[in-house]
């Protein structure tokens, strides 16, 4: 079966696991900004998304696209800075419809915030955000950035590759 990857993100970190994905898997890797890969020319899609703001980056384009999504086995990846929890799913079943979430299964990663890389502005905004946050590591990360980063956590994802849809024997590297 054809599959793909495609993803959104902002910083680099949801590239780099699709990029891994892709080369763990052989699968195509798609920017969404790229208008030219269509969701539809594929029988099955891995969705990586990152998270900013409490809510799915690729929300958007999940809506845009949600005929070519619905019917077709999918998984989702997650990246941001709260780890796998409750509320790390509210913020995921608010970002997309329930139709479309229901047919998905959903892995969270850890994500990657340099402080050094995003602009004064939006340091001084995450530093704001921080005084309100109730979470004493969420707060922390806010004010002084993280690397949750982990090239091993895609292993979920690769599997589900390999089981559902394309079998060990072709599984270029054998991950
Ligand atoms: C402006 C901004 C807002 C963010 N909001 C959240 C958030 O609401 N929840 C969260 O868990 N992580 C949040 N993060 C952390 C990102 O999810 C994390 O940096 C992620 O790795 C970004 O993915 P990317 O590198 O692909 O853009 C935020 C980061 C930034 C820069």
């Amino acid at each position: 079966m054809k599959g793909a990857i495609f993803y959104s993100g902002n910083y680099g970190s949801t590239e780099q696991y699709a990029n891994w994905i892709g080369e763990a898997t052989g699968l195509p890797v798609f920017d969404i900004k790229d208008t030219r890969a269509d969701p539809s020319d594929y029988e099955f899609l891995v969705l990586g998304s990152s998270i900013l703001y409490f809510k799915l980056t690729i929300r958007k384009w999940a809506r845009a696209n949600l005929s070519k999504l619905k019917g077709r086995s999918k998984l989702l990846f997650s990246v941001s800075g709260a780890g796998p929890s409750p509320k790390l799913e509210r913020w995921v079943a608010a970002s997309l419809p329930s139709e479309l979430l229901s047919e998905m299964e959903h892995v969270a990663l850890g994500g990657r915030l340099d402080h050094s890389k995003i602009s004064w502005w939006l340091r001084q905004i995450l530093w704001v955000g921080s005084l309100f946050n109730p979470d004493p590591r969420a707060r922390k990360d806010e004010r002084g950035g993280f690397d949750y980063v982990d090239k091993s956590s895609i292993e979920p994802i690769t599997k589900w590759v390999r089981q559902e849809h394309l079998g060990t024997a072709k599984y270029p590297n054998n991950q």
